[in-house]
């Protein structure tokens, strides 16, 4: 599918990733080789089996539901049972009928399964109207044209000072040295979060989507609640602050002044912080691993930037695309739909798999599994997607992964990826935990 990383020699430790049994019975054992994905019966094909993700081991069970079952029923799985939509078309239909398909929390929000009882999360993303666009539209100012303007030779100067700070010509990990350290810095700056302490927001935005990971939260349930009332009680304390204090433009500010959310409950507050920092954290992180692991895997595309840089806003798009960050959103059918023949029930949960609709060729004109930086229509991704909860912070995101290339271009004659990188365990954010290179100098 696509050109390989040439394994070098670099000395560093891959993370160890601790066995653990599986979520369901018909999910693998850790470690054990995923099937090929012809050589089971299409209606007992898996997808959200962790396993498969650690692995990377999707896309021929994508490709041949999209071909085959383009509306694909799975009966039963660690989530109950859900349908899969895996073509571009059908995923834009579904995000944008927002009547017909609610995101609420009320539902079970926009994950597959159901929220853990007296712990719900409530959170815009996970609203339907009117309460979605009021709250969005409180928070909306902190990432609006003139904000990232503002913020622009901030975030320049941090990453400046960073690249120049990583050992240039020595082999260390990309995910957490950069990509993590950069969209920490950055979350802090949109929250006004103690900077020193800026690291907790890495450690909730990890915990909050990975209470199944044993590596991550050991103690399951039980640790994962803990550790997002700890992350609720110091957020409160500066909701509360920033509610004595004039309003700024940073996100708590906004909320605590907002008419629609200074009196959130708690567990509303907490919901929206969470919200914030996964959205602006894991998914822009992952964006970064993978523009530098893709244009390793597809060398052509690293010369062609390297010929023209001006190519790095489309190649940013391109990016997204090829990532895919986030892989679905779930919504919950509130009446019953007709599609492809069958029917969707009132009730039902429904994944719109964005990383399906990011690689079908029925959309894509040039080959969607390889990355094609000057693709013209790679603006047209699934990956912010699409309709009333179409990504808040998509510009501010962007604007990240461009200044980060503007500045490796002018450091940095070539990075070299030296290893296949880890992949994170888990069907919702797609990314990346490890990743050796060198950085060469100009
Ligand atoms: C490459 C980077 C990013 C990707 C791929 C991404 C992806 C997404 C996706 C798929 C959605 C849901 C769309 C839907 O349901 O139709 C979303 C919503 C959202 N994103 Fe992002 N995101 C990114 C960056 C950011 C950043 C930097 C922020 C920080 C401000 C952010 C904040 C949000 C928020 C608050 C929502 C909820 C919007 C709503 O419900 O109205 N995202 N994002």
């Amino acid at each position: 599918m696509a050109d390989t990383i040439h394994k070098v020699e670099h000395g560093l430790e891959r993370p160890v990733i601790s066995k653990r049994p599986p979520l369901h019975e018909t999910y693998l054992e850790f470690g054990a080789p995923v099937p090929d994905a012809y050589s089971v019966p299409i209606d007992r094909l898996t997808i959200t089996d962790p396993e498969i993700w650690r692995q990377g081991a999707y896309w021929d069970r994508f490709k041949r539901m999209r071909d085959e079952a383009p509306l694909h029923w799975t009966p039963d799985s660690f989530s109950g049972p859900f349908w899969s939509v895996t073509r571009y078309e059908d995923i834009r239909a579904v995000d944008i009928d927002h009547k017909r398909f609610s995101s609420s929390w009320e539902h079970g929000g926009i994950v597959l399964g159901e929220s853990i009882p007296d712990f719900e999360l409530p959170m815009f993303i996970a609203m339907d109207e009117p309460r979605h666009s009021e709250q969005r539209k409180t928070v909306q100012p902190a990432v609006a044209p003139n904000m990232l303007k503002e913020f622009e030779p901030l975030i320049r100067k941090r990453t400046q000072d960073l690249l120049d700070s990583v050992p240039v010509g020595e082999p260390f990990d990309w995910v957490d040295t950069v990509s993590i350290e950069l969209t920490t810095m950055m979350l802090a700056t949109l929250f006004d979060f103690p900077f020193e302490d800026r690291r907790k927001l890495t450690r909730w935005s990890d915990v909050a989507t990975n209470q199944q990971d044993p590596d991550i939260c050991p103690g399951g349930e039980e640790q994962w609640k803990a550790e997002l009332m700890e992350c609720l009680t110091v957020f409160m304390e500066i909701f509360q602050d920033r509610q004595r204090n004039p309003q700024k433009n940073d996100l708590i500010s906004l909320l605590a002044h907002g008419e629609k959310t200074r009196n959130m409950v708690p567990m509303e507050l907490l919901g929206n912080v969470i919200l914030l920092i996964v959205g602006g954290n894991d998914t822009t992180r992952n964006s970064m691993t993978a523009s530098v692991y893709g244009l390793n895997k597809f060398p052509g595309e690293y010369d062609k930037l390297k010929a023209d840089p001006s190519l790095i806003p489309n190649m940013v798009s391109e990016v997204i695309r090829w990532q895919t960050p986030l892989a679905f959103m779930r919504r919950t059918a509130l009446e019953d739909v007709e599609m492809h023949g069958q029917t969707i029930k009132k009730g039902d949960q429904i994944a719109m798999w964005y990383v399906s609709g990011n690689r079908d060729e029925r959309f894509w004109e040039e080959d969607p599994n390889r990355l094609i930086i000057d693709r013209r229509q790679a603006r047209n991704h699934l990956s912010f997607g699409f309709g009333i909860h179409r990504c808040v912070g998509n510009r501010l995101g962007e604007l990240q992964l461009r200044i980060l290339w503007e500045e490796i271009m002018a450091r940095f004659s070539h990075i070299e990826v030296l290893d296949e990188p880890s992949l994170t365990s888990g069907a919702f954010v797609k990314g990346y935990t490890w990743m050796p290179v060198i950085c060469h100098p100009k």
